[in-house]
């Protein structure tokens, strides 16, 4: 589950490119979008049929199934998601990637949503892991060094990476992709800053205690 209450970090963006990465590695992969705004909905809309199959699950119409046969399910979550709503999904995860951008209002912000998050009970159980990523970040930048101290001293909370800034966000999720599926000369530096996404996400650091 990608989570955040502020609006616009890329819950979107790290959603469907964890649907896709998983997709493409021939896993089969449901992707539940909560949000209203429905952006992974239309992400999927605009992938091309020979790619890998992702089953959409429009959230806001109620409950639904998750078929036996689906390996992973990946949550879209949308912004503002507060008190007993906030709970309400942190009952539904297993494990929870938080982006943050490199931004003072967006610091600011995730200083008290994380601390709700850490009051949960099955955070704090380990039923449900969590980890942050930046997200956004220009090296050489203030705001970014900034960011980059303030997740390094959430110290309950691992920070497992950063993604740059990059078009190649953009690219992909026009035409329905992830960015593992443009051409490897154009991402490598960006599958470089999400290979340790993955490997929190496949090892049991990502998984609940038993
Ligand atoms: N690393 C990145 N580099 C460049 N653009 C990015 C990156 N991550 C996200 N974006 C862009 O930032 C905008 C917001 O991202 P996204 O829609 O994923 O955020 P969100 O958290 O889902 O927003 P909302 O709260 O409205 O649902 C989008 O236009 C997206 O393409
Ligand atoms: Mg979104």
């Amino acid at each position: 589950m990608v989570l955040n209450s502020k609006g616009g970090s890329g819950k979107s963006t790290v959603a469907t490119n964890i649907a896709s990465y998983y997709a493409s590695q021939g896993n089969r992969v449901m992707l539940v979008d909560c949000d209203p705004q429905a952006s992974s909905l239309e992400w999927l809309a605009a992938r091309p049929s020979g790619r890998s199959t992702i089953v959409g699950v429009d959230a806001s119409e109620g409950k639904f199934r998750v078929p036996r046969s689906i390996d992973y399910v990946v949550y879209d979550t949308p912004a503002a998601i507060h008190g007993k709503q906030l709970n309400a999904y942190l009952r539904r995860a297993q494990s929870i990637i938080v982006p943050v951008l490199p931004s003072p209002i967006d610091m600011r912000a995730a200083t008290p949503f994380i601390k709700k998050v850490l009051e949960n009970g099955r955070i704090s159980r380990k039923e449900c892991r969590i980890a942050i990523i930046a997200n956004r970040c220009r090296e050489n930048t203030n705001v970014y060094h900034q960011l980059d101290t303030f997740l390094r001293r959430l110290r309950k909370v691992p920070f497992i990476s950063v993604l740059r800034e990059t078009q190649n966000y953009n690219r992909a999720a026009e035409r329905g992709l992830g960015i593992f599926e443009l051409a490897p000369y154009l991402v490598r530096r960006d599958i470089d800053q999400w290979d340790p996404i993955i490997r929190w996400l496949n090892s049991k650091r990502s998984q609940p205690v038993a």
